[in-house]
């Protein structure tokens, strides 16, 4: 089975109303990112962290997949083997119905003990508040990584990402590290093809760029993978 695997980034969701972390408008700027996305901000003041993840949340819920998150399940339910390795923490992929889905960055709809990280819970309500614990007795936090975290799945995405046929990079400024670095780990003649309005801007030698948004770039590969079947690089793309 032909098998393609996704490096999603925030670009891919942006579409459905969730910000984008580093262009004009991004999350960042009403917070800083060393309060509320590092282990020290935690330390310092967890209750405007939790704040914020239950005002990202909260925002999750209130929006729906698009026609990028669509179109690869479209892909999956035609025979090929679609891995998706994600940076984002929203859950429209699975919403959308992907089965193969590796959050790289947690999962904003958990919740995670604070001394035990296997303890991971997932969230019945919106919020996490100060007070809600874990069975061992700690405070609840939000289930993602933070800046200066480990990145627990990066040997699991390295291995899948090892058998891919094509690579289908989408909506990621490729600025965070070690998720930038997967790319790296895929087989020597998967092509990779990065959709991204800066698509020309952030292509690394060797990586396909297509110039567009998540919505349109990933529903006219989709058609050409559908159509030909097969994970070729579209004739337009080869310069
Ligand atoms: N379609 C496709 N790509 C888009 C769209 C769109 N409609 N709109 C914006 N983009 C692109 C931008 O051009 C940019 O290259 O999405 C990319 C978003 O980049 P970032 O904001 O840096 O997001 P991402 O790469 O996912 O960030 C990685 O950084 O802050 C951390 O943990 C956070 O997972 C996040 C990580």
């Amino acid at each position: 089975m032909p098998h393609l695997v996704v490096l999603s980034g925030a670009g891919i969701s942006a579409e459905s109303g969730i910000r984008t972390f580093r262009d004009g408008n991004g999350l960042w700027e009403e917070y800083h990112i060393e309060e509320v996305a590092t282990p020290s901000g935690w330390e310092r003041h967890p209750e405007v962290v939790l704040r914020f993840y239950n005002e990202r949340r909260k925002q999750v819920r209130e929006t729906s997949p698009n026609a990028a998150h669509e179109a690869l399940v479209d892909l999956e339910n035609s025979g090929f083997r679609v891995s998706i390795l994600t940076q984002n923490i929203d859950d429209l992929h699975e919403r959308a119905g992907s089965s193969d889905v590796i959050h790289l960055h947690g999962e904003i709809m958990k919740a995670r003990s604070s001394i035990n990280p296997r303890l991971v819970y997932r969230l019945e309500g919106n919020d996490i508040a100060i007070g809600d614990l874990c069975d061992q007795g700690s405070q609840l936090r939000p289930h993602v990584v933070w800046f200066g975290e480990d990145v627990p799945l990066y040997a699991t995405a390295c291995d899948i990402i090892a058998s891919a046929d094509m690579v289908l990079v989408v909506g990621t400024s490729l600025a965070v590290m070690p998720a930038a670095a997967l790319i790296n780990e895929a087989p020597l003649d998967a092509p990779c093809i990065l959709v991204d309005p800066n698509a020309e801007q952030l292509a690394a030698k060797g990586v396909i760029p297509l110039a567009t948004s998540a919505t349109e770039g990933v529903s006219r590969l989709v058609s050409h993978w559908r159509e030909t079947k097969r994970l070729t690089v579209p004739d337009e793309l080869i310069r």
